[in-house]
């Protein structure tokens, strides 16, 4: 599925990290960018570094999708537009023992990781399907794959994300609407910033750029691939945690 026929894609998160670079790179390519963030700021610089850069449109909004009314707003503002590609990006996690965790903080990441990734995912597939053409990539992780102490419930909504997106997949292939689940691994983004908060970040080793994740998600998006998981250290931490290892020995092992 060539992105050369498709016109415009929207990019939930672009202001920062594995997001942003999804909107320079699809711009690099002809595509004109809808991009969403809560930060203006950055929101603003990347339009602006577009625009000079590959002088496709881009259009930003700044919007929280933890607030359903927000979502539903966003939906709405961009009606008229034909969107090709869906990029559900925006996510975040959150890193400590389940019990320490707010549960409103928790319920915000379901919000964002999970249920704004379903309206848009549905609305957007609805449109696809009439046009029979179109495409979604979701943004899931390698954390996706497994039960993981401490990343507790990130890991569970990234694996929500994993298998909505193989199912998708499945059912859209008919309708000439491709889905693509990227799982990343650690990755050189303000995430861990997010998720450790005070905790030291230099224990979680070395980092991927962000640009390697999204050039590959975008390469094996063109050849129909239905999983990308950038990276051969993390095929092989994927690999091994499902096929040689139980659930229960992974669990265990890394509460430590
Ligand atoms: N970095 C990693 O190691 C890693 C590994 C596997 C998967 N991932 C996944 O990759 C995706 C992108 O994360 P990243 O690594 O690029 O981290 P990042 O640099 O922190 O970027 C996260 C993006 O999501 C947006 N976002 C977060 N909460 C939001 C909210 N409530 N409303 C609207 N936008 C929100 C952020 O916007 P603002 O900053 O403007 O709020 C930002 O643009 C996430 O889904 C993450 O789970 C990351």
């Amino acid at each position: 599925m060539g992105l050369e026929n498709f016109k415009w894609a929207i990019v939930t998160g672009g202001s920062s990290g594995i997001g942003r670079e999804f909107v320079l790179e699809l711009s690099k390519r002809g595509l004109n960018v809808m991009a969403t963030g809560r930060d203006e700021k950055r929101l603003k610089d990347l339009e602006k570094e577009v625009k000079e850069k590959f002088g496709v449109e881009i259009v930003t909004h700044v919007v929280d999708l933890s607030l359903p009314q927000n979502v539903k707003k966003f939906v709405q503002d961009v009606s008229e537009f034909e969107i090709d590609l869906l990029v559900n990006n925006a996510g975040f996690g959150l890193y400590d023992e389940f019990v320490k965790l707010e549960l409103e903080e928790i319920e915000n990441m379901i919000e964002v990781n999970v249920k704004t990734l379903t309206i848009l995912s549905h609305h957007f597939a609805r449109k696809m399907v009439e046009r029979q053409r179109g495409g979604i990539i979701n943004v899931s992780s390698i954390a996706g794959y497994i039960p993981l102490p401490y990343f507790n419930a990130y890991a569970a909504t990234k694996a929500y994300v994993y298998n909505l997106s193989l199912a998708l997949w499945a059912e859209l292939k008919k309708y000439g609407v491709h889905v693509l689940c990227v799982s990343p691994g650690p990755t050189k983004t303000r995430f861990f910033e997010r998720a450790f908060k005070s905790q030291d970040l230099r224990t979680f080793g070395s980092l991927m750029d962000p640009r390697r994740v999204v050039t590959g998600a975008l390469e094996a998006f063109e050849k129909r691939r239905p999983v990308y998981v950038p990276g051969f250290k993390n095929r092989l931490i994927v690999m091994v945690t499902r096929k040689l290892l139980s659930d229960r020995l992974i669990a265990r092992f890394m509460a430590g």
